[in-house]
């Protein structure tokens, strides 16, 4: 498998995103970040097919001081690709994009099946386990530095 993580319009993975972390909404409908002009979309692409996806935001973190923060959303593999390093790969590249763009913290509030994940990828936790209303899963919010300092 050759992937590559690029930037995208918001649109490539909508329905990615809709389908692995709102299945229960209609298809064609909007999700986070669709309609932000700050949105960074990224997307892990085999050739033209769309198999992961994250969105990133600059957007305060309420645990550390740091005016440099940026929020990951959206994280979602197909679910016949997983296990594969795609999710690893499209957090490198969320790591580099927000790198790029003078951003110094990444933060998730993370799903607790998904911690683990995150810790691999250099993110630690950083709340109690709280439940995420939206949802009403479990989360913590994670973060990780993104550059030196
Ligand atoms: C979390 C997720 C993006 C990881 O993508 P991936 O391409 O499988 O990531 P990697 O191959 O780099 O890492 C795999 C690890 O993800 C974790 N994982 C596996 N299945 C998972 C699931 N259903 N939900 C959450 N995490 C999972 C495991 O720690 C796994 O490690 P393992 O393969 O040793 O068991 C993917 O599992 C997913 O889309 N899950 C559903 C949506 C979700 O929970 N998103 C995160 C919301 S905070």
């Amino acid at each position: 498998m050759t992937l590559r993580v690029a930037m995208v319009e918001a649109a490539v993975t909508t329905e990615l995103r809709r389908a692995v972390l709102r299945p229960h909404h209609a298809v064609g409908t909007l999700m986070f970040g669709d309609d932000l002009p700050d949105a960074v979309h990224l997307a892990a692409l085999d050739g033209d097919v769309v198999v992961g996806a994250c969105v990133l935001v600059p957007h305060p973190y309420p645990h550390r001081n740091e005016p440099a923060a940026w929020q990951l959303r959206g994280m979602a593999t197909d679910p016949a690709r997983r296990s594969q390093g795609v999710g690893a790969q499209v957090l490198g590249g969320a790591v580099d994009a927000v790198t790029d763009r003078g951003g110094r913290l990444l933060w998730c509030m993370a799903r607790q099946v998904a911690v683990a994940f995150y810790e691999r990828n250099g993110f630690v936790v950083d709340t109690a386990e709280y439940v995420e209303p939206y949802t009403g899963l479990p989360h913590h919010d994670m973060y990780r530095r993104v550059s030196a300092g």
